[in-house]
């Protein structure tokens, strides 16, 4: 994969929030999903890449862009998987709250989990931790070796949940353990990356979300030498059988390995509204600023980009120069 195909995806996400953040807090979720699909898969056409959608808005039948299946780049450049979030955190734009993304992640073809849109439960950490977590151990033996790694008291580490009832019985765990929470209303994504970055103060995720943002986080956790550690949690015989077709064992523990093979993967977020890590988007008038982070697997670069674009030249916010 050439190395410059880093900053042309970030174009994508960039138009994406852009385009999205025009929806923030007028309760209009469905929208600002539009919005920001739309924004992605123009920009998307001038992308030199030979892109196959793995994860992405829905089956063909389902979603008009960005659907499992769909070709997406100029038809010139590498073969890749493709796993698109054109709007992570959909309820968070429509309310104006924290930590929406556009994202998208690519690796090369066949390496990317075709992760099916059903739960997932999820531990995820930044590097320190790496190979200290277990899905299967106890909350209280994830935290202390959460601290451990990071030279912390138990009382210092912080834990990000989404707010859930489903996970009632996680967040009494680690209160009994002593550590501290922060929960999240939405945006499992921006969850796990953050767990890799100091100043975002959350040391570990755990918790149930969908598979489909499992697989993304797990690239950007790639690049930044962070894990992720998951597991498919069928709700009925339908999503069972769903499984059991695309050969995926629902009873594994899904390692980085096999949510995102080899290290030739590239991740790309930009901000729609603010988080601990991206600005979201500012519209100025005459003017957008975006924040964005692209990373890249190989070589480990990780890069804040800010972008500055001209509403004036480029009206309709998407930017498919
Ligand atoms: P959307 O952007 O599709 O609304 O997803 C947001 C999200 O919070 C994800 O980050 C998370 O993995 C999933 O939804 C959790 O699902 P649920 O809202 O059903 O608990």
């Amino acid at each position: 994969m050439e190395r410059s195909l880093s900053m042309e995806l970030v174009r994508i996400t960039e138009a994406a929030a852009i385009a999205s953040s025009k929806w923030m807090g007028r309760g209009l979720k469905n929208e600002a999903d539009d919005a920001a699909t739309t924004a992605m898969r123009t920009v998307f056409d001038t992308i030199p890449m030979r892109g196959v959608v793995v994860i992405g808005e829905g089956e063909l039948d389902e979603a008009p862009m960005l659907y499992i299946g769909e070709e997406l780049g100029t038809g010139i450049g590498p073969e890749v998987d493709v796993a698109v979030d054109p709007l992570e955190g959909t309820n968070i734009v429509a309310a104006g709250g924290w930590n929406a993304l556009a994202v998208l992640a690519i690796a090369d073809r066949g390496n990317l989990l075709h992760a099916p849109d059903m739960f997932m439960d999820k531990i995820a950490v930044g590097p320190e931790s790496v190979g200290k977590i277990d899905i299967d151990a106890p909350v209280i033996d994830n935290l202390r070796a959460v601290a451990k790694a990071k030279n912390k008291n138990i009382e210092d580490v912080v834990a990000t949940l989404l707010d859930r009832e489903r996970h009632h019985d996680i967040i009494r765990q680690i209160r009994e353990a002593g550590a501290r929470i922060k929960l999240i209303t939405d945006g499992d994504v921006a969850g796990a990356i953050n767990t890799a970055f100091d100043e975002t103060g959350v040391d570990i995720l755990f918790g149930r979300g969908g598979a489909p943002e499992g697989v993304i986080a797990a690239v950007g956790l790639k690049c930044l030498g962070g894990e992720i550690q998951g597991r498919l949690v069928p709700q009925n015989d339908e999503e069972r059988k769903r499984c059991l077709d695309m050969g995926i064992d629902v009873d594994k523990v899904l390692k980085m390995d096999d949510l995102v093979k080899g290290d030739d993967a590239i991740f790309a977020a930009t901000g729609v509204t603010d988080g601990e890590l991206l600005r979201g988007v500012q519209l100025k008038g005459a003017f957008a600023e975006s924040h964005s982070l692209v990373m890249r697997a190989k070589s480990g670069t990780v890069r804040f980009i800010e972008g500055r674009h001209s509403l004036q030249k480029k009206p309709n916010l998407v930017m498919n120069e």
